[in-house]
């Protein structure tokens, strides 16, 4: 039988076996004391993306519940844009906030900066925009804006490990960013996600979280310690910790695979609405638009190629559902499709891809 073409595919070799089993037989599973991965995966990822501390969770959900726990949001409004996973606005819910949804970019499908300024008000404290598909945000407008309206920036950046805003990695601009290592993503970990922390709070944010990523656990003496605030059971384990050291070591290398997919993917795709190229783009998803989207999946499922969407608006969600009018976002949510991308792709896979979209699309 054809074996089938993913639409993602983590990339993993004898170093992450390896470093496994030795976790496995060191008996300390968790985080803390054991064979001390977890620490030293905060280090290497701070040092990576130039960030002055990196707090290590258990998913990039957990990642924005904590980072926002900072920012005092409860009966506050936080922007965000409605083109995300779900975690995206969970995470301000969670903290008491209101999360208010901002339409998109329709080149890059990330938040569009004119229309965040038409969506402050008095009660606005963040503004938390995706880096959507890896594409870096126009952070520079952004960050004016927050220092313009005293508010507070916290990234989404669960799609951008690797990505690149003006020679710098994400992780080192906003006093918070938040990353997801999920399986399927760039860096892929069983699960987990990280904060990186910047700015003049860094060190006091630092300490905090590390407590509050453990039940508010704190000054730790052997097997005495206090607890200091309430708290969440959010740490990583070991486990994924290593398996992360690995995949650190090799995310340039395969970010680059992801873009050599992408040059002839945004070259040979004959068709109007698709991602563009970026350099500085980790490329986490590949997006093109297409109208009959239902008959082009199931073609394409046909011929063994995966497909996805990312995403269905959050705002259009029975949950949230929100009155707010987001034309692009709801135009997009309706056509938008993931092709596969990630470094396990064959050249013979691409051809194929690209074929059966032209063909489609003819
Ligand atoms: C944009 C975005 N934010 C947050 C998350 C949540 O990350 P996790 O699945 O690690 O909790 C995801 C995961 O898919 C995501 O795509």
């Amino acid at each position: 039988m054809k074996k089938k073409i993913k639409l993602f595919d983590p990339v993993v070799g004898n170093e992450e076996e390896i470093t496994l089993k030795k976790i496995l037989r060191s008996g300390f599973w968790a985080s803390g004391a054991g064979t001390g991965k977890v620490s030293e995966f905060e280090k290497k990822f701070s040092k990576y993306t130039g960030s002055k501390f990196c707090v290590a969770v258990n998913s990039g959900t957990a990642a924005l519940h904590l980072a926002l726990s900072l920012m005092d949001i409860k009966n506050k409004e936080v922007i965000i844009p409605s083109l995300s996973f779900v975690s995206t606005a969970h995470a301000v819910v969670y903290n008491g906030g209101k999360p208010v949804f901002v339409d998109v970019d329709p080149k890059t499908l990330c938040i569009d900066p004119e229309l965040i300024k038409k969506s402050i008000t008095k009660k606005t404290r963040v503004i938390l925009p995706v880096h959507f598909g890896g594409m870096p945000c126009n952070l520079h407008e952004i960050q004016h804006i927050c220092k313009k309206n005293n508010l507070s920036l916290v990234e989404d950046a669960a799609h951008a490990s690797g990505t690149s805003y003006k020679n710098k990695k994400i992780g080192s601009h906003a006093n918070a960013v938040c990353f997801s290592f999920h399986p399927v993503k760039n860096l892929a970990m069983p699960t987990g996600g990280a904060i990186t922390l910047n700015g003049k709070d860094s060190d006091i944010f630092n300490s905090i979280l590390k407590s509050d990523r453990w039940c508010g656990i704190s000054n730790r003496q052997g097997s005495k310690y206090d607890v200091t605030s309430l708290g969440w059971n959010y740490y990583m384990n070991e486990f994924s910790a290593a398996i992360g050291i690995e995949q650190l070591k090799k995310l340039d290398r395969m970010n680059s695979e992801r873009k050599k997919i992408v040059k002839r993917y945004s070259k040979e795709l004959q068709i109007d609405s698709k991602m563009p190229f970026n350099k500085d783009c980790s490329y986490h998803l590949y997006w093109i638009q297409i109208t009959n989207r239902e008959k082009f999946r199931k073609m394409m499922t046909k011929n063994g190629i995966e497909t996805g969407i990312h995403y269905f608006p959050i705002h259009q969600m029975k949950y949230y559902k929100s009155k707010s009018k987001l034309p692009i976002t709801e135009k997009v949510g309706k056509n938008i499709v993931s092709l596969p991308i990630h470094p396990n792709l064959h050249e013979s896979d691409v051809n194929k891809i690209i074929n059966l979209t032209n063909k489609f699309t003819k």
